[in-house]
């Protein structure tokens, strides 16, 4: 088999058989086939997409790319979620906590961040000190003793989706059904998760911009996960605005430390709630004849971990098992922060009747939080962090400001300023806030 046939194969439309999926997925993660044969392959992917049975071979071979976690030797049930990706999205740093603080064991492989979306290793790792390359014996023992854990990629786990999700970031593939579906349930698989709580994301600060795709998203990757006897519940999240107030990695952190704290962003608050809730019910710890009776006994529990200090104790406990320094997080004003820091002043009184959510996502890639050629190292402290007003749906008066710009200079705050500002649109009548969450096919 040549990898070079296999790319034109695709290119021309036709569909990949098992052995030459994965001898593709064996070769790039040996080093046989390099970059840019792996990169060619992922574009024409992204353009004649995949059947149902091709993505499903290529999500078990990236899982069979290193070890299989079975982790019933340390917990009986483990829940995870993932999210496909969003602007301002830090969700599993509060509902990690959140479920674990409540018996129910989480242990979950996050990825980096991905094009105009930041990711929940980066954001973990501006704690100092916080590991997020744990070898599978620690990933167990942390799963064991303190019920939650949280790990990147490695050359044990799912190594093939660590390699190509780091390609598709700088490629220009990562908005693609089939590679984001495989990315994602192959990660799930290999931790060994048996309930999975999918987040999937829809509008412009996501991978997926219209409720039809994601539908077909969720679908898949529901498909994907049964046929490795997988229990799911997928959940359709708006990502037309960025989620919460602040995008950007030490930023997202705090604003997650806050959150966990009891008090937070509501909307962000609600979203944690809303995933915690159904992570809990998925790990049958509400069970009732009515499934919206028990949905919502299950999101009174989990919203009640924010506010009686439960979720914030198993966060620092998780934290400290990672290696994270605890007094960053007991004081966020000790986490990374940016020497510059400049607001955007409303142009004109009215209501933001739109924030491109994809538009902040780029200005802070291009403020140093996120990447533009593979392995760059990122700067955890620069970002964005929204007011309330500015945000859709808020009244906003002529001269406040709508957000405020954590830079590393002058020249890259300058610039960021002037994106967003174009990223606004405002009207004269009230724009009603979107739905926190589009639909939930349980
Ligand atoms: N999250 C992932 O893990 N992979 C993707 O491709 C997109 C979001």
């Amino acid at each position: 088999m040549r990898i070079v046939d296999i790319i034109t194969k695709k290119r021309d439309g036709n569909a990949l058989s098992r052995a030459e999926i994965e001898f593709f997925v064996q070769g790039y993660v040996s080093g046989d086939v390099p970059d840019y044969q792996a990169a060619a392959l992922c574009m024409a992917i992204f353009f004649r997409g995949m059947t149902p049975q091709e993505t499903a071979d290529l999500t078990e071979a990236m899982a069979r790319s290193g070890a299989m976690l079975d982790l019933h030797d340390v917990a009986p049930f483990i829940v995870d979620k993932h999210s496909s990706g969003g602007v301002g999205d830090k969700t599993t740093l509060v509902v990690a906590p959140m479920v674990a603080s409540l018996g129910v064991p989480v242990g979950k492989m996050s990825g980096r961040g991905l094009s105009f979306s930041g990711g929940t290793l980066d954001k973990l790792e501006s704690i100092p000190g916080f590991r997020t390359d744990l070898s599978i014996a620690e990933f167990k023992a942390q799963l064991r003793d303190i019920g939650v854990v949280v790990a990147g990629q490695t050359h044990e786990l799912a190594p093939a989706d660590g390699k190509l999700y780091a390609l598709r970031d700088v490629t220009g593939t990562v908005p693609s059904l089939p590679l984001i579906a495989s990315s994602i349930m192959s990660k799930k698989i290999a931790a060994g998760a048996d309930a999975i709580v999918l987040d999937v994301k829809v509008g412009r600060g996501a991978f997926v911009e219209n409720l039809p795709d994601a539908v077909m998203l969720a679908e898949l990757m529901a498909q994907l996960g049964q046929r490795l006897g997988r229990k799911i519940t997928a959940l359709l999240g708006d990502m037309s605005q960025p989620l919460g107030l602040a995008v950007g990695n030490a930023l997202e952190v705090a604003e997650a430390i806050a959150t966990l704290r009891g008090s937070g962003p509501a909307d962000f608050r609600q979203h944690c709630v809303d995933v915690a809730g159904e992570m809990l019910l998925i790990a049958g710890s509400h069970r009732a004849d009515d499934a919206e009776e028990g949905a919502r006994r299950a999101r009174a529990q989990a919203a009640a971990t924010l506010d009686n200090g439960m979720a914030w104790a198993k966060f620092r406990q998780w934290v400290a098992a990672q290696g994270g320094d605890v007094a960053c997080v007991d004081d966020p004003d000790r986490l990374p922060r940016a020497p510059i820091m400049r607001p955007l002043p409303a142009p004109r009184s009215g209501y933001v009747a739109r924030l491109d959510a994809r538009e902040v996502g780029y200005t802070v890639v291009e403020l140093g939080g996120g990447r533009s050629r593979k392995g760059d190292p990122i700067d955890p402290a620069v970002g964005v962090v929204l007011e309330t007003r500015g945000k859709a749906g808020a009244r906003v008066e002529a001269g406040e400001p709508l957000l405020w710009v954590h830079a590393r200079d002058v020249a890259t705050c300058t610039a960021a300023l002037a994106r967003l500002a174009a990223a606004y649109t405002f009207s004269d009548t009230v724009i009603p806030a979107p739905p926190l969450v589009h639909r939930v096919i349980r």
